[in-house]
């Protein structure tokens, strides 16, 4: 039987896979495909699914733009209902003859908008509703067959619907979990509008993936970036049930993870059946960066260095396929699919040089979000030890020292890291964090230690909550905390004068300072 699928149309935006994922999350299956996708495409899918709906997805165009990504319209005349978000929701709005234009003020971040009429992807929504928005062109006006569903203050059509196609479009973003009844509209959309059943599990994931990898890899050999996070681990545990000892997992210690960190990964993975090779290359790297400052420099040099230890371990074992634990979001946020802007270069992604000596670089995880790559550990009976790390990112300390990276600077963020994470461990925060760690700053300031003048680095301490990366909130932690952990730093540790916290969401910060 084919699974009920909602198409999810890529135009560029940060949360296009959210949509889907979302999606799934409500039991039907969803895929993201390329907003260029015509119709003859979606003719050739549905052997494959039952497609019942098409989501627009956002984007950072305008429909003005020269280049802007635009809609098969004959895809209009199929009848499958059609629901457009942020940019969507403009061009389909556009498409019909529509009035689009700059707006006179932008909207960003929570806004309210009003709901006109409780009908259709807005049923059972209340009179006010907050929502989350980013936009730089509105909607002003739509043709007579069109129906307004909702307004805000700056934004006269933020929400409309066909009087009688089911065609739709909301200015806002309903997969962020800023929007509160997000969730809902998306349920409105997918079972009322598109009538789809939740009949679909996220079954064969794994099987599908070792099939790939065993097809692609065949009696050659691989080797695998691994970091000790959970992406890398699990990417390493399916490969190896997928190729058994034709894969070698690789353990690049550049100096930049953090205290304790390598021992703990040695002893995880010497019983797990899969061979380590674990390369000291500490002086190779702190060599490649020195002087260097700006980040997305330190970030592609990073990359530089590992594909240069990975081609050498290659070599030695005679290996030619690199696999490597890439998410989703990693591909996302490098700018990585066509229409999308780049936000920074992912050191798996982006900082791999283009001529590199393997035939061809293995992703299984690229589809995944993080939690869907935990469910899949769990499966596959990873410790929890590595379930629950808090993600780290690839380029490791390195990105989390600001401007130059020195031995000296190393030295002191790797102890501030440690209080940082002591401090929400003992307080047993850690589970409903995300990510909590600190920063080195490039700014020194004026402190007093012992009566005597002090001029020394400031640590920021950044803590968030997130679901999957692509939006977080910092933590509200107590004052209390704060203190301790400030307290702590300034007297553990030498050189810091000043402790800051990062009060701020993403968007508009990443989580990582660089
Ligand atoms: P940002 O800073 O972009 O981070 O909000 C989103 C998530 O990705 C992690 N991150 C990385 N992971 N290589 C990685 O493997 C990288 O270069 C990288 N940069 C950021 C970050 O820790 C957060 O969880």
């Amino acid at each position: 039987m084919k699974p009920d699928t909602i198409l999810v149309l890529d135009f560029g935006g940060q949360y296009a896979h959210l949509i889907s994922r979302r999606i799934r999350e409500n039991g039907v299956y969803s895929e993201v495909v390329s907003c260029d996708i015509n119709i003859t495409d979606i003719l050739d899918l549905s052997k494959k699914f039952e497609i019942k709906g098409l989501i627009l997805s956002g984007g950072p165009s305008s429909v003005y733009d020269k280049d802007s990504p635009k809609l098969d319209t004959r895809l209009l005349e199929l009848k499958i209902p059609i629901f457009g978000l942020c940019y969507g929701h403009q061009l389909l709005s556009y498409l019909v003859g529509g009035n689009v234009k700059k707006s006179s003020k932008k909207e960003f971040g929570i806004t309210h908008v009003e709901i006109l009429k409780p009908a259709h992807i807005l049923h059972k929504l209340n009179r006010m509703e907050k929502v989350w928005m980013s936009h730089g062109d509105t909607v002003y006006d739509l043709p007579s067959d069109f129906e307004v569903l909702a307004r805000t203050e700056n934004c006269p059509v933020a929400a409309f619907g066909h009087k009688s196609i089911p065609l739709f479009g909301v200015q806002w973003h309903p997969e962020v979990t800023h929007t509160e009844k997000g969730d809902l509209i998306l349920k409105n959309f997918i079972f009322k509008v598109c009538g789809c059943r939740n009949n679909w599990q996220p079954t064969d994931f794994l099987q599908k993936t070792m099939n790939e990898i065993r097809g692609t890899v065949g009696k050659e050999r691989a080797i695998i970036a691994l970091s000790g996070g959970i992406d890398s681990s699990t990417a390493a545990l399916i490969a190896s049930k997928a190729i058994g000892k034709k894969l070698t997992a690789v353990f690049v210690d550049h100096g930049f993870m953090r205290e304790g960190e390598v021992e703990e990964i040695k002893n995880v993975f010497k019983n797990s059946g899969i061979n380590l090779s674990i390369v000291n290359a500490k002086k190779q790297f702190l060599n490649v960066l020195k002087g260097v400052k700006d980040p997305e420099k330190k970030r592609k040099i990073i990359g530089n260095e590992f594909i240069k230890v990975f081609e050498m371990v290659a070599k030695k074992i005679k290996a030619i396929y690199l696999l490597q634990g890439t998410i989703y979001p990693d591909i996302i946020e490098s700018g990585s699919t066509r229409h999308s802007d780049k936000i920074k270069t992912h050191h798996n992604v982006g900082g791999i040089p283009s001529k590199i000596k393997f035939k061809k670089i293995i992703e299984p995880l690229r589809d995944l979000y993080k939690d869907e790559v935990r469910t899949i550990a769990r499966d596959l009976g990873m410790p929890e030890q590595i379930v629950k790390r808090s993600p780290f990112p690839g380029p490791a300390l390195a990105i989390r020292i600001i401007g130059e990276v020195t031995e000296e600077k190393l030295g002191i963020i790797k102890k501030a890291d440690k209080i940082v994470r002591e401090e929400i461990e003992n307080h047993n925060l850690n589970d409903r964090l995300w990510q909590y760690f600190a920063v080195l700053t490039d700014t020194k300031t004026t402190g007093v230690k012992g009566d005597a003048r002090a001029y020394g680095y400031t640590v920021a301490i950044r803590v968030v909550e997130s679901r999957e990366a692509m939006t977080a909130n910092f933590a509200k932690l107590s004052y209390e905390i704060l203190e301790k952990m400030s307290t702590r730093i300034t007297n553990e540790v030498p050189h810091v004068t000043r402790v800051v916290y990062d009060v701020t969401h993403k968007p508009p910060s990443t989580i990582e300072w660089e």
